[in-house]
Formats: C-alpha cells, structure tokens, sequence
C-alpha cells in the first residue's frame, strides 16, 4: 500500500479538522471527496487541489440521502480505501432544561450520520483492492460526563461504541479506527467560553491524525496529557464528578448571592 494513490471521502470536509485532513491527503497526492451540507464551503477547499479534492454535497442526518450520494459517490470513484467520518456538530445543554430536540440533532449528526455514511460508503469499500479502513472522529469528551456536554460526550460514547462494534460485525471486510480529539481551533469550539486546555491548531491536528491512524490502531487519543487526565478521571470517576458537583454548587451559590 505504501506509495499507492489512495482514494479516501471524508465527511464533514468543508472547515475544521475535515478541510484541515483533506488538506494534508491531498497534498500528498491522494484523491479526496469531502462533503457536508454547504456546497460553497466545499467548492472553496476543492478549488485550488489541483484536482485532487472533489466536493459532494450530503447531510449525513438524512437518512433518505445515503442511497442516492452512494450512486454519486460511484460516479466519482471505483472505490475507498480509507473513510474517515468526522462531520459533527456541538450543542450544550441548558440544565436544568432538557430538550430532547437538541439531544435529538446531535445524536442525529454525530451517530446517525455515521450509519448514513457508512450505508453509503459500504458498496465503495467493499471495492477497495486492499483492506479498507474506516475512521470515526469521536471525542475525548466521550470518555466521561462533563457539565452541559451531556447531548454531545454522549453521542461521541455512542459513536465510538459503533465504529469499534463494526470490528466484529465487519471484521472480515475492513479495519477501524476511533479517534478521540481533545480542543482543535475550528469554528466548532469558536464558541466555546470556557478555558481549552491543550488547544491544538486544526493542521497540527490533522497531520497528527494521518500519522497515527498509518498503522490502524484501534483507538488514537490526543493531545497525550489531556487524554491521561481523563483516563484517571475514568479510573476515579467517583471522585471527579464530586469534584463537578462542588464547583457546580459554588457556582450556584454565587449566583444567588448576586441575585443573578
Ligand atoms: N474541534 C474540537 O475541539 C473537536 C474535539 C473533538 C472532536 N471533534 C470532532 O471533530 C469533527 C470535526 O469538527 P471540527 O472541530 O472540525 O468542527 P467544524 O469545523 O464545525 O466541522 C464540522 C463539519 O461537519 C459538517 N457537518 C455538521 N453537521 C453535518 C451534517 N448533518 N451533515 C453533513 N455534514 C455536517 C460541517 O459542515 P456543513 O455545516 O457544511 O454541513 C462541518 O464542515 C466533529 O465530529 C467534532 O465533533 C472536534
């Protein structure tokens, strides 16, 4: 496989980690489609590749969708070698409020949207003259409750739990991968108003994913230090959301002694 032309589709291409991923393939003189829903987007990333990245519209939440972007897929490629499924979207919940809509799309874009796109991607694959392999970009957050994450941590534990189950049910055909990011600058964390620990720039990110998923492990989790403090967070789980509640209680506190 080493020097062949690889054909890869990644979701969620048109910004972020996906634009940043295709970027860094294509550059290396791989054939990239990337998609999302926002056509202008992806046409201004595929512009300028020399040929090499080719945009495809698709809203990974429309499940009526994955049949007639496979036929489109198959139009523009013999087969995949590598998906990688990244497109994503956040939404913080408002506790106490639970709306079950907002729980609803992120489920929908975040794990539903990767049953789309691997229904759509599986004729491809299955194509491929060598093992394909499948990325899902999941999410540290996935790993353990943080405050108002409870829609988008738990569709990434969702997630992740899907694209390792594929290693069973899929076994025989392709190789899978999960990747558990911590913060990358993309407009997705534009809005995020609280301290970033670790940010790391969308290229560095995407140069570090292409690196690390060569040898197909079954789980890539980064930056190293952050993801070590959420693993004791795990081993001492009892501990940390105490620690949660108490910050979550000062805070309250405070807030009644302001009146606010
Ligand atoms: N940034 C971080 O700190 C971070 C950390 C951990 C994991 N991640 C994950 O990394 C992935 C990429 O996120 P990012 O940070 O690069 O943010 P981003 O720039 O907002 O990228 C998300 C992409 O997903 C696409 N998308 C969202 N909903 C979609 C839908 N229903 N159908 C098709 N495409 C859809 C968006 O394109 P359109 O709007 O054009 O559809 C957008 O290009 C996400 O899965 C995110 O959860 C990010």
């Amino acid at each position: 496989m080493a020097g062949d032309v690889l054909s890869i589709w990644i979701t969620g291409g048109g910004s972020g980690i996906g634009a940043a991923l295709a970027r860094h393939y294509a550059a290396q003189g791989h054939r990239v489609i990337i998609s999302g829903r926002n056509a202008q987007k992806l046409q201004e990333i595929s512009e300028g590749s020399d040929g090499h990245i080719q945009p495809l519209v698709f809203d990974v939440s429309d499940d009526d969708a994955s049949t007639t972007t496979s036929q489109a897929l198959q139009e523009l490629t013999t087969h995949l070698d590598l998906l990688i499924m990244n497109a994503g979207s956040c939404e913080y919940i408002r506790a106490p409020e639970l709306d079950t809509a907002l729980f609803r799309r992120v489920m929908d874009s975040n794990y539903f949207g990767m049953i789309n796109t691997l229904r759509a991607a599986l004729p491809l694959l299955r194509e491929a003259p060598h093992r394909p392999h499948v990325v899902g970009i999941c999410s540290l957050a996935g790993l353990i409750g943080f405050p108002r994450a409870a829609a988008y941590g738990g569709s990434k534990a969702a997630a992740a739990y899907l694209v390792h189950a594929l290693r069973t049910d899929f076994g025989d055909l392709l190789d899978t991968t999960v990747v558990n990011p911590g913060f990358i600058r993309t407009p997705m964390t534009e809005q995020n108003r609280f301290p970033m620990p670790f940010l790391m720039e969308a290229d560095k990110a995407a140069a570090l994913i292409a690196r690390r998923i060569r040898r197909r492990p079954m789980t890539v989790n980064f930056p190293r230090r952050l993801s070590a403090i959420l693993q004791l967070g795990r081993l001492f789980a009892p501990i940390w959301y105490r620690m949660y509640m108490r910050s979550a209680d000062s805070l309250g506190r405070k807030k009644k002694a302001s009146g606010k």
